[in-house]
C-alpha cells in the first residue's frame, strides 16, 4: 500500500518536472516562431546535401554557404569533415535568429569502426550486441560532428534481388520489431542531450522493401492487412523506442507516393501511432512525385506538407514554392508553423540552442573514435553474424597446422569486407581475410594465397558497377583469367584443404543494386567448380549483402561459412570462426532459395487453398524446383550438436488472461562448449483473415557447455496471439493455436492448445 502510494507520488512529481521542461520548450519555440519571417520558417525545412560531400543520390545542393547565411538551411546531409561541419555551424548561429544546424549522416553500421551491415547484424540474434553496435556508432559518428544519424532502416524484405535487403534485418516484422528497438536505443542512448549521442530515424516510412521484381526504386502494391500485419510492425517499434524522426519512401502506398500520403504520414504515424518527432523526406522523393505523376513541384510540395512531411531532403520544392503556396492560399501559414515547430523541437531537445558547438569536441576524436574497445566490439559482433550452412564431416574448425590453398577475389580484399553505406570508415585499419588467417592461424600454418578469379568477368554487370566507382571487381593489372584460374590450382594441389572465399563485391548490394539473378557470379563458380575438382576438401567462405543461391556449392563443397560484409574487424572474426577459435551460433534472418525464380520466398508465408503435394498435378508448385528453400528462416549450424526435448505446456485449455508456459530441455551433445537460438513460432490455424503457416514470437540465445543441458522456458499471452482483421483492429481470436519450437522455422516440434474467452 505505502509502496503504491510512493509510486503513485512519484508519477505524479515527475508528471509536473515534465510538464514544465515541455512548457520552458513551448515557450521558448513560440518566442522563436514569433520572431521568424516566412521565409526563415520554410529555411528550416529543408536538408541541404553540398557539393564535395560524399554524394549519395542524383543530383547535390548549391551555393550552400549562402543559403546557411540567408537563413534557408535547417540540416546538412553527409558532411565528411569536422572542419567544415563546424565552420557550417559558425556561420547558422552568426545568423540573424542564430539558429543550429542539425547535421545528419547516414551512420548505418559504424562510423569509422565498421560493423557487420545489418543483415548481419541481424544473425547475431542478439539485441545487445546490435544495440552495443550502434551506441559505438553513435560515440564515433558524434566526435565527428554529426548529431543525426539517417538509421536504422526497418524495411521488411522478402526479394533477395532488392540490394537493400542489406541494410535491414530481414523478412520477419518481430524479429524486425526487436532489432528496430536496440539500434534506436543504441544511437539515443538514455538521453538525447549527451553529446555522444545521435538522434535516430527511422527508414523508410514505408514498405519500400517491397519494390517489385526486387528493383531499387519500382513501385509497390500491397493491400492494409498485409501492411498492418506484417510489414509496419518494425516502424512502430521504432516509433514506440522513442527515435526521434521518421524517414518517408520513395514508393507509393496505396497508389499515392509516401512522401505526400496524408494517410501515411498523418492518420498512421501521427494519430495512431502517436508519433511526435518530425519526418524527412527521402532524398528528392519530394521532387520524384513529380514523374509518379502527382503535378508540378509546386503542388507535389504543398501535397507533402499537407500530408505531414515536415523536411523537404535535396530537391528545394518547399524552398522554392512553399511561400507561392501561401500567397495563392494552397497552404497556410499554420501548415507551415507545425512543421517548423517540429524541427526546432528536435533542436531544442537536442541541447542546441543551448550550445550549438556540443558536438565540435576536437579533442573527442583522438579519444573515440576506432580504439581499442571499438575495435574488439567489432571483432565480437562479427564472429556472432557469422552463420554456419554446412559443414559435413566436421571439416570445420580447421586444425591450425598444415598447408591452406586461400584462393578467390574476396580474400585478400579490404573494402568489400566494409559493405554497403560506409562513408568514413578508417580503411586503414580494415583486417583482410588473408590477414586474419595469418594472425590466427599461428606459425604451425602454410597458407598459400591465389586470387583465382575476377569478382565478375561480365561486361554488362561491370558497366553498371562502374557508376558506383572505380571498378572493384577485376584488378586492372592482374593477369588473364585463364592465368588466374591455373595460380589458383597449382596452390589448391599443395594444400590440405581450401579456403575459398567468394560472393559480392560491396557495390553489388545495398542502394541501387539489385540483381536478377543472385546467384556467386559466373566468374567466381569457374574458380569453385575447379576447386572441386582437385578432390580437396573446400570450405566456402561467403562475403555478400542478400541471401544467395547456393544449390549447386551445397552438393559440391564440404563446409560453407555465410559471413556476410562483417566490417573492419571481419578479418579476425572469420579466422576465429575458421579456426574453432569462437563456435559460430548466428542463425539466417532470411529466406535462401534453391532459384531466383522461387523468389519471393519467405517462411510466414498465407496458407493456400491447394497446397503442394508432389503427386496432385493441380497443387501449387514448380515443375522444375521444390518448394522449400535451400536454407529457411532461423537456419545456422553449430560446431556442436543440440537436442531438444519434449515440449511441455503449462495448460492446454485456456481462457483470457491466462498465461501459457512453454518449455523445453536443450542438450549439446557434441563435444564443444555452444550457443544456440531456441526459437518459438505460432499458428493461428483459423480465423477471420487468412493468417500465416508460422510466425516467430520468441527465441532465447542460450550458451550450452559441452554434455549439459538447459530448460528454456517462454510465455505466451493473448498479446502474442494478436493480429490486425479486415477493419485494422488488433484483435485474438479464440480457437486453437499451434506452437512450434525448434532450431530453426522448419525443424520444429508443435503442440496445440485451445485459448477461448473469459
Ligand atoms: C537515399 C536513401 O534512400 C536513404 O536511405 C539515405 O538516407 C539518403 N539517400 C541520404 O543519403
Amino acid at each position: 500500500m505505502i509502496k503504491s502510494i510512493v509510486i503513485l507520488l512519484f508519477c505524479l512529481f515527475s508528471a509536473r518536472i515534465l510538464s514544465a521542461q515541455d512548457a520552458e520548450r513551448n515557450t521558448f519555440i513560440d518566442g522563436l516562431l514569433n520572431e521568424m519571417t516566412i521565409e526563415e520558417k520554410i529555411g528550416q525545412l529543408n536538408l541541404v546535401a553540398p557539393g564535395g560531400f560524399t554524394q549519395t543520390g542524383p543530383t547535390v545542393s548549391e551555393d550552400v554557404e549562402e543559403k546557411i547565411r540567408n537563413g534557408q538551411v535547417g540540416a546538412i546531409l553527409n558532411s565528411m569533415s569536422f572542419d567544415v561541419t563546424k565552420k557550417a555551424q559558425e556561420i547558422a548561429v552568426n545568423t540573424r535568429l542564430k539558429i543550429p544546424l542539425l547535421f545528419g549522416m547516414d551512420v548505418i553500421h559504424g562510423h569509422s569502426t565498421i560493423f557487420p551491415i545489418p543483415l548481419g547484424l541481424a544473425s547475431t540474434w542478439d539485441m545487445a550486441l546490435i544495440e552495443r553496435s550502434a551506441r559505438i556508432a553513435a560515440v564515433e559518428a558524434s566526435a565527428h560532428g554529426i548529431n543525426w544519424t539517417f538509421s536504422p532502416m526497418v524495411d521488411i524484405a522478402r526479394d533477395a534481388r532488392w540490394g537493400r535487403i542489406a541494410e535491414g534485418a530481414g523478412e520477419d516484422p518481430w524479429l524486425g520489431s526487436q532489432v528496430a528497438r536496440a539500434f534506436v536505443n543504441g544511437f539515443q542512448g538514455e538521453n538525447l542531450t549527451d553529446p555522444s549521442t545521435l538522434m535516430a530515424c527511422v527508414k523508410h516510412m514505408a514498405l519500400y522493401g517491397a519494390s517489385e521484381a526486387g528493383r531499387d526504386y519500382n513501385t509497390v502494391d500491397m493491400s492494409r492487412v498485409a501492411m498492418f500485419n506484417y510489414f509496419l510492425p518494425p516502424y512502430k517499434a521504432a516509433i514506440d523506442a522513442g527515435v526521434g524522426s521518421v524517414m518517408t519512401s520513395f514508393n507509393v502506398v496505396d497508389g499515392i507516393p509516401a512522401t505526400g500520403n496524408k494517410w501515411l504520414l498523418t492518420d498512421v504515424l501521427r494519430d495512431r501511432w502517436g508519433f511526435d518527432g518530425f519526418i524527412v523526406s527521402d532524398y528528392t522523393s519530394v521532387n520524384e512525385m513529380i514523374p509518379h505523376g502527382m503535378g508540378d513541384l509546386q503542388q507535389v510540395s504543398a501535397l507533402a506538407l499537407k500530408a505531414g512531411l515536415d523536411m523537404d531532403m535535396v530537391g528545394e520544392g518547399f524552398l522554392t514554392t512553399l511561400k507561392k503556396s501561401l500567397e495563392e492560399g494552397k497552404v497556410t501559414e499554420k501548415d507551415i508553423d507545425t512543421a517548423c515547430r517540429r524541427v526546432l523541437e528536435a533542436k531544442y531537445m537536442m541541447g542546441l540552442f543551448a550550445d550549438p558547438f556540443k558536438y565540435l569536441d576536437s579533442g573527442r576524436l583522438q579519444t573515440d573514435v576506432v580504439n581499442a574497445r571499438h575495435l574488439q566490439a567489432a571483432r565480437e559482433i562479427a564472429a556472432h553474424s557469422i552463420v554456419l550452412l554446412k559443414n559435413e564431416n566436421q571439416t570445420l574448425p580447421l586444425e591450425k597446422s598444415g598447408t591452406i590453398a586461400l584462393v578467390g577475389p574476396l580474400a585478400d580484399n579490404k573494402d568489400d569486407l566494409l559493405g554497403t553505406w560506409v562513408l568514413v570508415p578508417d580503411r586503414n585499419r580494415t583486417v583482410s581475410i588473408r590477414e586474419g588467417i595469418a594472425d590466427v592461424a599461428g606459425g604451425n600454418v602454410e597458407i598459400l594465397y591465389a586470387r583465382g578469379a575476377n569478382i565478375t568477368d561480365d561486361p554488362y554487370m561491370q558497366s553498371t558497377l562502374r557508376l558506383s566507382g572505380p571498378s572493384q571487381e577485376v584488378d586492372p593489372n592482374g593477369p588473364s583469367t585463364e592465368k588466374l584460374l591455373d595460380e589458383a590450382v597449382i596452390v589448391a594441389r599443395k594444400a590440405d584443404v581450401i579456403v575459398a572465399v567468394l560472393g559480392e563485391s560491396f557495390a553489388m548490394s545495398g542502394e541501387a543494386a539489385s540483381r536478377a539473378d543472385i546467384g556467386i557470379p559466373e566468374s567466381q563458380q569457374e574458380l569453385l567448380r575447379a576447386m572441386v575438382n582437385t578432390g580437396k576438401p573446400v570450405v566456402l567462405v561467403l562475403v555478400n549483402g542478400r541471401p544467395l543461391t547456393l544449390t549447386w556449392e551445397n552438393e559440391n563443397t564440404d563446409a560453407i561459412l555465410e559471413t556476410w560484409a562483417g566490417g573492419t574487424e571481419a578479418g579476425h572474426a572469420i579466422a576465429d570462426v575458421l579456426f574453432g577459435d569462437y563456435n559460430p551460433a548466428g542463425k539466417l534472418t532470411v529466406t535462401f532459395p534453391r532459384h531466383v525464380g522461387q523468389i519471393p520466398l519467405y517462411y510466414n508465408h498465407l496458407r493456400t487453398g491447394r497446397p503442394m503435394d508432389p503427386n496432385n498435378k493441380y497443387t501449387s508448385k514448380y515443375l522444375d524446383v521444390p518448394n522449400d528453400p535451400l536454407f529457411p528462416f532461423g537456419y545456422g549450424l553449430s560446431y556442436t550438436s543440440f537436442e531438444y526435448g519434449e515440449l511441455n505446456l503449462s495448460k492446454k485449455e485456456l481462457t483470457g488472461n491466462d498465461s501459457l508456459t512453454v518449455s523445453v530441455i536443450i542438450r549439446n551433445t557434441g563435444g564443444i562448449d555452444g550457443e544456440e537460438i531456441a526459437q518459438l513460432y505460432l499458428q493461428d490455424p483459423a480465423a477471420s483473415i487468412t493468417r500465416p503457416v508460422k510466425e516467430l514470437k520468441n527465441f532465447r540465445k542460450l550458451m550450452i557447455k559441452k554434455g549439459e543441458q538447459q530448460e528454456v522456458t517462454y510465455t505466451i499471452t493473448t498479446d502474442d496471439l494478436k493480429f490486425y482483421d479486415s477493419n485494422l483492429d488488433l484483435v485474438w481470436e479464440p480457437g486453437e493455436f499451434i506452437i512450434y519450437v525448434g532450431t530453426n522455422s522448419r525443424d520444429v516440434q508443435s503442440a496445440s492448445v485451445n485459448w477461448i474467452r473469459n
